[in-house]
């Protein structure tokens, strides 16, 4: 029997939100930080770039600061980006979390995977976006990139006065702990419910999606996915770029 009886795979949409409304106060007083430049192109560029980079990506939208929105479409209008991408823009909300809702009510329907991934991690890698992707077309409702930790980690308590030593409570395991990077990608449907339903305040979307009950997995993060949130962070990434542009004229 001939392959032209089964049916053509039905390929799998994936579209990639990428929250970059935040102030970014931790960087120092200045322009929103998805805003601020490496190597001379906006973060925010650089991030549109490395999910654009992955072949699987048709749609990406961008959650611009609320009074930023115009701005942004400009930026993207004015830098050079693949064809075979959409691109949307919308105003973002007070937190991260609110931004990443804001940006899911703006997916048009067709897009079975989605991913979110932050501005402010600029420099991953497209292998990275792709293995994500991999993992939740090979069924997980959602997947992280995740790293070992160099340090060890204490649960503390608050201090008895600001500033003051606090006390340790707990030493996890180091070797069973994972620093989790974006970008995380979901199953469209997970996420959106997660999205609908859990209200606590979480710090990472895969974080909704657990207290869903569901499974999260994480796969192999990349140390250039970095998250650029102190100044010693942005000296890093001209580092990173200045290496790639003398290795492969990226
Ligand atoms: O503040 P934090 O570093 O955790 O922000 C992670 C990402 O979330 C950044 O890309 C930032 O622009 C975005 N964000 C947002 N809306 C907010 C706060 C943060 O889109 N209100």
């Amino acid at each position: 029997m001939s392959d032209d009886s089964l049916p053509a795979p039905v390929p799998v949409r994936t579209a990639a939100v990428i929250p970059a409304a935040g102030r970014g106060v931790r960087l120092g007083p200045g322009a929103p930080k998805a805003l601020r430049t490496l190597g001379g192109t906006p973060m925010l560029i650089h991030a549109v770039r490395a999910l654009a980079a992955s072949r699987s990506v048709s749609l990406v939208v961008v959650v611009a600061p609320p009074d930023g929105a115009a701005e942004v479409k400009s930026l993207l209008d004015a830098h050079a980006l693949p064809d075979r991408t959409d691109f949307v823009v919308v105003p973002g909300g007070e937190t991260r979390q609110e931004s990443v809702k804001l940006g899911l009510d703006a997916l048009p329907p067709g897009h079975d995977i989605v991913l979110v991934h932050d501005a402010a991690r600029p420099l991953v890698p497209v292998d990275t976006v792709d293995a994500v992707i991999e993992a939740v077309r090979e069924g997980a409702p959602a997947v992280v990139p995740g790293l070992p930790l160099a340090d060890t980690v204490k649960e503390v308590e608050p201090a008895a006065v600001p500033g003051g030593p606090e006390p340790v409570v707990a030493t996890p395991e180091r070797a069973r702990l994972r620093a989790v990077q974006t970008p995380q990608g979901f199953d469209r449907a997970t996420l959106l419910r997660a999205h609908e339903t859990v209200t606590d305040e979480v710090t990472d979307d895969a974080g909704m999606v657990e207290r869903l009950g569901l499974t999260v997995v994480v796969v192999p993060g990349h140390e250039e996915a970095f998250k650029v949130t102190r100044p010693l962070d942005l000296v890093l990434a001209e580092a990173v770029l200045a290496r790639r542009r003398l290795n492969d004229g990226y």
